[in-house]
């Protein structure tokens, strides 16, 4: 339930534990209150034909956190980018594929730093630095996916902290 969710979130990030422990933290409160795509709205469920669509689902008063939904049409995607603060997302319906990346030593390219994919179900936490990466919808279907920041997304426009518009290397496995 959404509403378990944001009081056990509340409880986490009112530790103070630092970026990386809470995060873990709210992971857990994830894994245990992942909201269903019934808890969502059709209208939040649909998606957009053009990208990807946000959904605020909830915005802590006092700015510590917020919590969205990401509605992703087959083969739509971010964009490479980083965060401003610390995010949690589980997936709830559909497939997404996560690729990390790390600046290389010039901090002109990026390298390829893995990557994965996340059926209904997993949980994923990041705290900056080290952030840097891209989702995309694998699957043929409409995926959705519902994100935790250590910020208040309404308020600061958007969590991320920059978009990547970078050549990304070729690791050649020769
Ligand atoms: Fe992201």
């Amino acid at each position: 339930m959404l509403r378990d969710l944001i009081a056990e979130t509340r409880s986490a990030v009112a530790l103070d534990a630092g970026w990386s422990p809470t995060a873990a933290l709210v992971a857990e409160a994830l894994e245990r209150h992942l909201p269903t795509p019934g808890e969502l709205t059709a209208e939040q469920r649909l998606g957009d034909a053009d990208r990807y669509v946000t959904h605020l689902l909830h915005a802590e008063d006092d700015g510590s956190f917020s919590i969205v939904a990401l509605t992703w049409r087959p083969g739509q995607q971010t964009p490479i980018h980083d965060h401003v603060t610390w995010c949690v997302f589980g997936v709830i319906q559909g497939v997404e594929y996560e690729e990390l990346f790390t600046l290389d030593d010039s901090g002109t390219c990026l390298v390829p730093a893995g990557s994965a994919a996340a059926p209904v179900g997993e949980v994923s936490a990041f705290a900056p630095p080290g952030d840097i990466h891209r989702v995309r919808n694998i699957g043929d279907d409409t995926a959705i996916s519902i994100h935790i920041y250590g910020t208040d997304v309404s308020r600061i426009g958007s969590s991320v902290r920059r978009v990547y518009d970078l050549p990304v290397l070729q690791l050649s496995s020769m």
